[in-house]
């Protein structure tokens, strides 16, 4: 990227920025399974270009060997898969006729006919070899774990945040059903890897469709109530 072709403060681009941060909202859309949205032609391309920029997210340490064999072997510590129209139906499907004998009309069954499609972003915990490990590798393992777990966070924002610019709904769910083993199992996902969330996307929701929004969003206060200003008083008083 060209930096100099920034200009050293650009109003538009944080405005663009502040907006879509602003504009993302959780949106759960809950269909029919037997009259699945309609979804537009170039739904598909929008996820798939939402899904390519998610990826730019920051990262601090890499994936553990173990997940990087095969072709999906990269060194970021989350991983996307994605679940078109069809084979979120197909799962739909799967769940109301399987053991599991997930009712049609729970909401997972219904979001699953209401979206346009479904990612489901994994995190990569590194494996535990030592089954008594010291107390620095103890500390060591929960530092890189939690840091593994607050990158895929920041790389489902960014899916967020990509997918709202391109007018896509979005949902992050915490999976219910969809972590269980044989979800995993028939996505294709190793059981080494846990879930980060399912990110439902949705287009624009038919009129008929019923609505959920996320319940917390309007309870994060003022900006005294989250965050303050640092004053050091007097550094030498640590001493
Ligand atoms: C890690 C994570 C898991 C979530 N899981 C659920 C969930 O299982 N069910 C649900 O209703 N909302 C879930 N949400 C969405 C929150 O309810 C929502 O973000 C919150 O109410 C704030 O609303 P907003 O996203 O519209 O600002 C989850 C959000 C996050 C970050």
């Amino acid at each position: 990227m060209n930096i100099s072709s920034f200009p050293s403060v650009s109003q538009p681009f944080a405005s663009a920025i502040d907006s879509v941060i602003q504009t993302r909202k959780s949106l759960k859309i809950l269909g029919d399974l037997n009259s699945p949205a309609k979804i537009p032609d170039d739904f598909n391309t929008r996820v798939d270009a939402a899904i390519k920029v998610a990826n730019w997210a920051p990262f601090h340490y890499p994936a553990n060997m173990i997940h990087r064999q095969g072709t999906m072997n990269s060194v970021v510590p989350w991983r996307f898969y994605a679940l078109s129209q069809a084979m979120c139906l197909k799962l739909a499907h799967f769940l109301t006729q399987s053991d599991a004998k997930i009712d049609a009309n729970s909401t997972i069954v219904r979001m699953l006919s209401a979206c346009g499609g479904l990612v489901i972003v994994t995190w990569l915990p590194d494996p535990k070899k030592n089954p008594k490990p010291s107390k620095k590798k103890r500390i060591a393992f929960r530092i890189i774990r939690n840091e593994h777990i607050a990158a895929a966070g920041a790389a489902t924002q960014n899916l967020l945040l990509a997918a709202e610019a391109r007018d896509i709904q979005t949902y992050w769910s915490s999976g219910g059903v969809l972590q269980s083993s044989d979800c995993f199992k028939l996505c294709g996902i190793p059981n080494t890897q846990k879930l980060m969330g399912a990110i439902f996307m949705f287009p624009e929701p038919h009129t008929e469709m019923e609505t959920i929004s996320g319940k917390l969003r309007n309870k994060r206060g003022t900006k005294d109530s989250w965050m303050s200003w640092v004053t050091i008083n007097n550094p030498h008083s640590l001493a």
